[in-house]
């Protein structure tokens, strides 16, 4: 056993010039994963705690190795490979998963075991049928066994938040003197609001006994939607950990959220004077990784990381951002990982959005022209909830609009490879914007993937796809499927969509959509424009 005497935890408020260390402690491979619809195998948890460590998180809490087998084996793997953050594995206060934290870590380059046990009289009573004085006694014997395998130990009062707070100075001092370096108060059921929480760490950092050799954590659910406040007012309070998902995924409504907490941190630095160690950029990567993994659908208006975090419909806040993009955001989409602002084209947007958006399709139009294409479009768009760019080519095209779009696809045919173990194989036939015939084929890792590459050979045009997504349209077994692919080309975000009974014709149409695009822009002269401040994107 190390008796290092711990951390010193510096002064609560962080100034501008000495702005105070935040440690982001990441649990959805634990709290997450636990979660219903979030489960992932071995080698996803593997694959998202590289991601993690990437992203610059702190410590990674990897996994509960004593609740399975696999879970203990998903730890392993991740011990062996993932080197940059510290790795955390949570236990029960029973000797056995302490016993299992040590053998699933062992080899880590910085491991941590992190106790818990339930504080609240309402747990103590209900769940464990212990009193005060047993509860505390499991903690110490906890975090003592812990520290014979590890220097890192951290310790939980769960439901800390009903717990009567000089019985939580007693047991956090308590843990303090066993050798916790972290104590961890959960707000186990989302129940506390931002000034009491804030209130509750003022306490115990002026209350326990020896608290300075602790950092204080917090870790807070969402059942009422304040997970992320909440963290924000337990660092006001001296948290200098905060445990959180990426995705705010976990236990019931989930946990504080990554994305959010950090950039609020980053965007009201001047405000809470306190960093981390997070590169921001890699948010929306991770994110979308997550939702791979998982299945798990971020909501559209999600902060930082949903689809309209940096979409822009209305006209006032169209026009404005494309004067000022300070005028409708407080952080720019490429510092959280996205290509670029969106502007979406619907019945609110107006003309100065338009003419931006055509330009980046490759078409300068005249005042007039632009007037009557204008008139149009608001017509469409009273009609259409979102006008797409397909759309915008066709008021611009007019009749000639089908020829003009170039490729046209004729027939596909697909072979999965499921059945004779062969590999998945497409072959295509197209008539080019000449009207010659072009017959191609090709194989794939899946059959979309040989289909791509089909059409990629027989167009000539090599799209670098950014995102892939199929979902259904209409109801019932024969429901239209829409798909859409997007790329960036040139720095543009592009996309193409097409609908079909079947998703792979769906598929092949909304690719084509999208290299035609390319290869008329790149026909097109480039119009000569302000430098851009945003980037239109339908
Ligand atoms: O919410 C909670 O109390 C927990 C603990 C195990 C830290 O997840
Ligand atoms: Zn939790």
């Amino acid at each position: 056993m190390n008796d290092s005497p711990g951390p010193v935890v510096p002064p609560i408020t962080g100034t501008a010039e000495t702005p105070q260390h935040v440690t982001i402690f990441d649990t959805s491979l634990r709290d997450g994963e636990q979660s219903p619809g979030c489960s992932m195998s071995a080698s996803q948890k593997l694959r998202f705690a590289h991601a993690l460590s990437e992203l610059g998180v702190d410590v990674i809490e990897a996994g509960f190795p004593a609740s399975s087998e696999a879970d203990l084996e998903g730890v392993r793997s991740i011990v062996r490979e993932v080197r940059g953050s510290s790795l955390a594995t949570l236990a029960r206060c029973h000797p056995g998963d302490i016993e299992a934290c040590a053998r699933a870590l062992e080899g880590a380059a910085k491991p941590r075991i992190h106790v818990f046990i339930s504080t609240s009289p309402l747990h103590r009573q209900h769940k464990l049928n212990l009193d005060k004085q047993q509860v505390l006694e499991r903690a110490v014997a906890a975090v003592e066994q812990a520290r014979k395998y590890v220097d890192d130990v951290e310790f939980s009062c769960e439901d800390a938040l009903r717990t009567e707070h000089d019985y939580l100075v007693e047991i956090c001092g308590a843990a303090i003197a066993a050798g916790a370096r972290t104590l961890n108060i959960p707000d186990t059921v989302g129940y506390t609001t931002p000034s009491e929480i804030r209130a509750l760490f003022e306490y115990l950092r002026d209350n326990v006994r020896d608290a300075h050799k602790a950092v204080f954590s917090a870790h807070c659910h969402n059942d009422l939607g304040l997970a992320v406040a909440n963290s924000l007012a337990a660092i006001e309070g001296g948290a200098r950990q905060v445990e959180c998902t990426i995705n705010g995924i976990g236990e019931r409504a989930g946990n504080c959220a990554l994305e959010e907490l950090v950039m609020a941190l980053r965007v009201r630095n001047a405000y809470y004077n306190a960093t981390t160690r997070i590169d921001t950029r890699r948010l929306v990567p991770t994110s979308r990784l997550l939702s791979r993994i998982t299945g798990m659908v971020v909501q559209r208006n999600k902060a930082v990381v949903g689809q309209n975090a940096f979409a822009h419909e209305s006209g006032i806040h169209q026009h404005g951002m494309l004067k000022h993009r300070g005028t409708y955001e407080i952080m720019a989409p490429e510092d959280v990982g996205w290509a670029q602002s969106q502007m979406v084209m619907g019945r609110h947007s107006g003309r100065a959005a338009l003419s931006d958006r055509l330009q980046t399709l490759g078409f300068s139009l005249d005042e007039a022209r632009l007037n009557s294409v204008f008139a149009a479009f608001k017509t469409l768009a009273e009609k259409k909830r979102e006008v797409f760019d397909a759309d915008l080519e066709a008021l611009v095209l007019g009749a000639d609009a089908k020829a003009a779009r170039g490729y046209r696809l004729v027939r596909a045919h697909v072979s999965t490879g499921v059945s004779d173990g062969s590999l998945p194989t497409a072959s295509v036939q197209l008539v080019d914007p000449d009207g010659a015939t072009v017959s191609e084929a090709a194989v794939g890792d899946g059959p979309v993937h040989a289909m791509f590459a089909a059409l990629a050979r027989a167009t000539g045009v090599d799209l670098n796809i950014d995102n892939y997504h199929v979902s259904s349209v209409t109801t019932g077994d024969d429901a239209q499927g829409q798909a859409s692919v997007t790329a960036r080309v040139d720095g543009v975000e592009l996309t193409g969509s097409g609908t079909s009974t079947d998703i792979l014709e769906a598929s092949a149409l909304a690719w084509l959509e999208l290299a035609n695009r390319v290869v008329r822009t790149q026909r097109q002269p480039q119009p000569v424009a302000a430098p851009r401040k945003v980037a239109a994107n339908a």
